[in-house]
């Protein structure tokens, strides 16, 4: 028996012919004389129905089956009986009469259902991925996925850009989180690493001439994970030579455009994205990756309340933190149940709680009203931009935690108000700080990277005020994910020195980890910059889901292993000896 058609293709315009399907049974339903069964592929179902009268030798087979059993049917294409056709279903008009049905593979009881697992524990899922992925949600996250690789590698084509493939077996550079190592067979005590990102390669390959360069590239780092991270993830990388920030912008934001117009038309778009400074997207969302679908931006309230009679307010004023909220419209309608939830949760987001205020037609209703004079309660219900009915969220401390804890009010309280809607919010943030201040190890370390060049009107602060200097970087944000990231690079050797001689590498240093780079810098790098896309991420906001996990074919657990696959996993002593490596037993 060979297929004729797939299992999601058959209508009434095929009436009468003899066909043949091959797929999974799903729905079985044995009526005694009339056996029916839902037939699927990736494509559809079809309904089978076998007749003992058509054909005792079908019937018999449909008889002995379960779900999920692989078969094949040969039948006769024939229309529903008036009343039973289903209009939900594309091939819901039709169904085969069975005249022979084959069992291709038997089905062990399967440890989930495969229609509509979405209860499912997600270990079970992990643990049986091949399952889990004959699932709809998941076949669709899977073609979405391709669909919109290759939008992008289409419009990259047709804008003079080359694919090339750099090495996975590269070499350990101190960039920012911590590198897979591969040990060398040849090399006893030197080891390959995978690399976090092909940042370096790609600016080679610029001092190469290969002018504009992109790769669906692999990244591997070992990093704690979270719902938008990854041990190994995806990368639309790319790079350009000759190019000032404005011309990676937008190209960056015509792709985005085109591949959102080709795949999701009917997501509604702002367009140009909206750009804001890092400053501003700190002082307005507390984030540097805001949710723009959520309106509700802080306010800062610190002058108002500098003065209060309210201590917590007060307190903090005057030991130079601030006080910053933001208005929750229509929220005035919060329980306490709710409102308990909220001070929970600016709790676990560091803050000592959240000050509330309930905006009615006479005022505020609130545990602190009267502590605040008239004066105050106006005050804050203008500078908030309230009306009767909302809610207004205040918390007072140091800047750094207040901005933490209100972009996770703010996120929650968002979802609880259903504010997010289907838009796709991109947008932009600009004029990072070239470098950050460790507290702990007394140092500077870079925003970015190290290869990351300062804006030209600070680099005479470089010596002076390191911190003051804003950096020629930018990210691109979308509905509260940081989805891309990207910068003009250092080309030239004397300032890739003096950066990494910040960073707090002695020249030595700089020399053994970066030695290669500073060395391509001699012989003729144009200006070059670039960006790269996270594509688990860019494929998870277009499904409309809120893990990476789902839209990656056989995703690490957040323990970093594949429950599918077992891996990590032990290996043989031989295997260690080859490699020249010796396991030291965790300490107890
Ligand atoms: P960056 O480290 O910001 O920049 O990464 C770029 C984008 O990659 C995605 N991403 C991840 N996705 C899933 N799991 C992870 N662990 C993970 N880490 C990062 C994010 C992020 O915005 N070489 C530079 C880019 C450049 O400067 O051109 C780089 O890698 O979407």
């Amino acid at each position: 028996m060979r297929r004729t058609h797939r299992c999601g293709e058959l209508r009434p315009a095929h009436l009468g012919q003899q066909v043949t399907l091959m797929g999974w049974v799903r729905a079985r339903r044995d009526h005694g004389r009339l056996i029916f069964l839902d037939l699927w592929d990736h494509q559809g179902v079809t309904q089978v129905v076998a007749d003992p009268r058509a054909s005792a030798d079908a019937h018999g087979t449909m008889h002995a089956i379960r779900d999920e059993y692989v078969i094949a049917v040969q039948g006769v294409v024939r229309a529903r009986p008036k009343g039973t056709q289903n209009p939900e279903l594309a091939t819901g008009e039709i169904e085969v009469a069975a005249t022979a049905v084959e069992v291709l593979n038997a089905t062990a009881p399967l440890p989930f259902p495969t229609d509509d697992a979405d209860s499912v524990d997600e270990v079970l899922r992990m643990r049986y991925r091949y399952l889990d992925l004959r699932r709809a949600s998941m076949q669709r996250n899977l073609r979405l996925r391709h669909k919109a690789v290759k939008a992008l590698r289409d419009y990259l084509d047709g804008d003079d850009f080359v694919e090339v493939e750099t090495p996975v077996l590269t070499r350990s550079t101190p960039e920012g989180a911590r590198d897979y190592l591969v040990p060398s067979r040849i090399y006893p005590g030197s080891f390959y690493a995978l690399p976090q990102s092909p940042q370096q390669m790609k600016q080679l390959l610029m001092v190469g001439g290969v002018d504009r360069y992109y790769q669906v590239a692999r990244c591997f780092r070992d990093e704690d994970l979270r719902a938008d991270r990854q041990p190994e993830f995806t990368q639309l990388d790319l790079e350009m030579s000759f190019v000032e920030q404005e011309d990676v912008l937008s190209l960056v934001e015509s792709m985005m455009v085109h591949l959102v117009r080709t795949l999701a038309p009917d997501r509604r778009l702002t367009v140009p994205f909206p750009r804001l400074t890092h400053d501003e997207a700190l002082d307005l969302y507390g984030t540097d990756k805001p949710d723009l679908r959520l309106g509700m931006p802080l306010v800062d309230c610190t002058a108002l309340l500098g003065e209060s009679e309210v201590r917590i307010f007060s307190d903090v004023v005057a030991a130079d933190g601030r006080v910053k909220g933001f208005c929750a419209p229509g929220y005035g309608t919060a329980s306490t149940a709710d409102l308990e939830a909220l001070q929970s949760l600016s709790r676990t987001l560091g803050a000592e709680g959240i000050i509330w205020l309930q905006v009615t037609s006479h005022g505020v209703a609130s545990p602190v009203a009267r502590h605040l004079t008239p004066e105050e309660q106006r005050g804050l219900v203008e500078a908030l931009g309230a009306a009767p009915g909302d809610l207004l969220i205040l918390v007072a401390g140091a800047t750094d935690v207040i901005h933490g804890a209100l972009d996770g009010l703010r996120r929650d309280v968002g979802r609880r108000l259903s504010l997010a809607a289907a838009d796709l919010a991109f947008a932009w943030v600009v004029d990072f700080p070239l470098l950050k201040w460790d507290g702990e190890e007394r140092r500077w370390n870079a925003e970015h990277h190290p290869f990351t060049h300062p804006q030209p009107d600070d680099l005479d602060r470089l010596t002076t005020d390191p911190g003051s200097v804003r950096a020629s970087c930018y990210d691109l944000v979308c509905n509260g994910w940081e989805l891309g990231s990207g910068s003009l690079r250092v080309h030239e050797r004397a300032l890739q020195e003096q950066i990494l001689a910040l960073l707090a590498f002695t020249p030595e240093e700089a020399e053994a980890s970066f030695g290669h780079l500073l060395e391509a810098f001699d012989y003729g790098a144009p200006p070059h910059g670039g960006f790269a896309v996270g594509i688990d991420r860019l494929v998870a906001i277009l499904a409309g889901t809120d893990t990476i996990r789902d839209v990656i074919a056989f995703p690490k657990t957040r323990q970093a292993s594949d429950l599918t696959m077992r891996a990590p996993a032990p290996v043989t002593p031989a295997q260690l000896d080859e490699i020249h490596l010796r396991v030291v037993p965790r300490k107890a």
